[in-house]
């Protein structure tokens, strides 16, 4: 299933649910999920990546919701991690720590050491001082830690500067020079396991060219380095297959996806792992509004919703695309179009969602439902203006659960104190 807008803009219902009633009960601004997409995401890949050996690995900090993971663990879903506090949300969820791995360029001690505990199946290491320090870990604890060296291919991943990762310039990954050398001298780290590559060029990838050259770089590299008669047992391809945010993009499918996957990578006969975030649960969630007021200003007509770039940061940091559908209300006909500036209440020019967006004219108190909210949505919501983290829900068959309650003013504002004890350190 996908969310079709223009039925939402006529009936205001989402999975059966009926959104205006739903923010009667639950309040905005609030995240509204349907498990029934991201399943049918994850099983379509699945699907598309069926003959090959591979394990999908879903990046939690796309969304690291409780319920998403633990849907996606009954699936099978691996994860990708990348702090300790993601390992917890992985593992409290159900998913096997053997399915987990641990990216990133900066991990602590304590964050390896937590993984190694629990049993993670792989690292992928980015740094010479990282692959030491998993080392004398791995040689503290008395195990052997299975690493794969993060490759940066130097490819343009052609998408947002800040979220592309796989050029030389950017601080993810080693050259294959160099993690050649790793490998050539694997003896030096006797309790790492070094058998397996990893990359990840960047994230919302609408074109797979940049796929093809950095999978055909790696592929090179894999055949290189077991002519040299090195072990070999996981390629991890990474995630960054993009969702189409606005009318016109093209979006790989998940079949093409794969085809290139298996294009380069068909020949190998350990295990390939991919890392998909945005793609499974981007167009399963919708964040819900409310307009508080519409606005006059000399030059431009601003549309304040109760959302804002603290609930969704994407528009902010990034100029991220998001259709904005407001939802019908009782007994009004069909609207003008007029231009807004959708924004949100928080005091920084940046609190805008869209400019001169065309929208049928809005009233206050009306809900507007911002779409494809499902990735990097809850998950970069923080509480600046001292605004509390809005509430998550599950929509499916006309019902509803809350995955997420409202944060509280209290819960907000839990740990901070007075000064009351000055103490050295
Ligand atoms: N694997 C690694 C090592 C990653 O760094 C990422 C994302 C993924 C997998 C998942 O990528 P995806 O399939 O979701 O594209 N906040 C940004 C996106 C940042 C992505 C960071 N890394 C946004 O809202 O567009």
């Amino acid at each position: 299933p996908m969310l079709d807008s223009e039925m939402l803009a006529r009936d205001g219902v989402f999975e059966g649910v009926d959104l205006t009633a739903l923010a009667a009960v639950e309040g905005t601004p609030l995240y509204v999920y349907s498990p029934a997409m991201i399943r049918t995401r994850y099983r379509a890949l699945r699907h598309a990546l069926a003959g090959l050996d591979a394990g999908i690995c879903y990046a939690v900090k796309a969304n690291g919701n409780r319920a998403v993971l633990e849907l996606l663990a009954a699936e099978g879903s691996g994860a990708d991690i990348v702090s300790g506090g993601e390992l917890q949300r992985a593992l409290r969820a159900g998913i096997a720590a053997e399915r987990i791995v641990f990216s990133g360029v900066g991990k602590s001690v304590a964050e390896v050491e937590a993984a190694l505990a629990a049993g993670v199946g792989r690292f992928n290491l980015e740094s010479l001082a990282e692959l030491e320090t998993l080392q004398s870990v791995a040689r503290r604890r008395g195990t052997v830690a299975r690493a794969s060296a993060r490759i940066n291919p130097d490819v343009d991943a052609l998408t947002h500067a800040k979220i592309s990762t796989g050029r030389a310039e950017n601080k993810f990954g080693v050259s294959i020079g160099e993690a050649r050398s790793w490998f050539a001298s694997a003896q030096r780290w006797p309790d790492v396991r070094l058998d397996g590559l990893h990359m990840h060029i960047g994230s919302q990838l609408l074109s797979l060219e940049p796929m093809h050259e950095a999978l055909a770089r790696m592929a090179d590299f894999a055949r290189t380095l077991l002519a040299a008669g090195s072990e070999l047992a996981c390629i991890d391809v990474g995630g960054g297959l993009g969702v189409r945010y606005r009318e016109g993009e093209k979006a790989p499918s998940a079949e093409e996806y794969a085809a290139a996957i298996r294009h380069a990578l068909g020949w190998f006969e350990g295990r390939i792992l991919v890392e998909p975030g945005r793609w499974l649960v981007a167009e399963a969630g919708l964040l819900l509004s409310r307009v508080l007021l519409e606005k006059q200003g000399d030059t431009r007509r601003f549309l304040v919703l109760d959302a804002a770039m603290n609930d969704l940061l994407r528009p902010s940091l990034y100029d991220a695309w998001h259709d904005i559908v407001p939802l019908p209300v009782d007994g009004s006909g069909p609207q003008e179009r007029v231009a807004y500036d959708v924004v949100g209440p928080v005091c920084e020019t940046g609190d805008t969602f869209a400019t001169a967006r065309q929208l049928p004219r809005c009233q206050a108190g009306q809900l507007v439902a911002i779409l494809a909210s499902g990735a990097y949505g809850a998950s970069m919501a923080s509480n600046y203006n001292s605004r509390p983290l809005p509430a998550e829900v599950f929509v499916d068959a006309g019902r509803y659960a809350v995955v997420r309650r409202r944060q509280t003013l209290d819960e907000m504002l839990a740990g901070e104190q007075s000064t009351a004890d000055w103490t050295s350190p």
